[in-house]
């Protein structure tokens, strides 16, 4: 019954994602899910609670929805509310889709359980490594961001209001959110992983910099 309920989300999800920008398609949502996967070995949870959750924590961007943030959830319900996935289940996933992001800003967390561990755990190394580099850039080229500018410096006191509407070089980027990460995991295998990939990209920009000034 499971397998099929995951086959059935993954069609739901690769049609209804289809629209979106290239840093939030299909093969995002099945490196989530993957690397959920992975870090669920080694987690007492609940799988098919963070198999569905990884599947649809995209579903609707805000971004794409005027900023209402209340749209991913609601179709995540809908969606399982038609696939008489029971109550429970159901409102678990809902939750973990509601509050799995990191908007900027310090706002308190009303819901965790150790599924949203693992799911946003996913999602934020996703964001860093060599994948998060290049999400970083080709997001920054879709905004028509410089790649660099030493004259504008990261700006580590944003509003959440701020972080939307943040016009900063890319590299700002990684000072403002991708090397903060690392720090955020919740799962033993979340932080080992995310250490691993947060060296990268501190390789990355060493080497970075180093060419930005001729260095040889
Ligand atoms: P999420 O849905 O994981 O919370 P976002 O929608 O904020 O992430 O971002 C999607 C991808 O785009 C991520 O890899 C993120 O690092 C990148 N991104 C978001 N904001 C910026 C930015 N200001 N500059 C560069 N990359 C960004
Ligand atoms: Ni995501």
């Amino acid at each position: 019954m499971s397998t099929t309920l995951i086959e059935q989300t993954v069609g739901f999800v690769k049609q209804s994602m289809s629209a979106n920008d290239s840093g939030h398609n299909w093969f995002h949502i099945e490196r989530v899910w993957k690397t959920a996967r992975t870090i669920a070995l080694g987690e007492q949870v609940n799988l098919l609670v963070v198999e569905l959750a990884a599947l649809l924590h995209d579903i609707a961007d805000s971004k794409f929805h005027n900023g209402d943030e209340t749209i991913g959830p609601r179709m995540a319900n809908e969606w399982l509310l038609q696939q008489h996935v029971p109550a429970d289940i159901r409102e678990h996933v809902v939750n973990i889709v509601a509050h799995i992001s990191f908007k900027g800003g310090n706002q308190a967390d009303t819901f965790f359980s150790p599924e949203l561990a693992v799911v946003r755990d996913a999602d934020r190394l996703d964001a860093i490594g060599a994948l998060g580099i290049a999400r970083a850039f080709h997001y920054g080229g879709f905004k028509n961001r410089e790649i660099y500018d030493p004259a504008i410096q990261p700006d580590l006191q944003m509003s959440r209001e701020d972080y939307k509407k943040n016009t900063a070089p890319t590299i700002n980027h990684f000072y403002e959110k991708l090397l903060l990460l690392k720090d955020r995991m919740h799962t033993e295998t979340g932080k080992q992983m995310a250490i691993q990939r947060h060296l990268f990209m501190e390789q990355f920009l060493e080497q970075f910099y180093q060419e930005w000034e001729g260095k040889r």
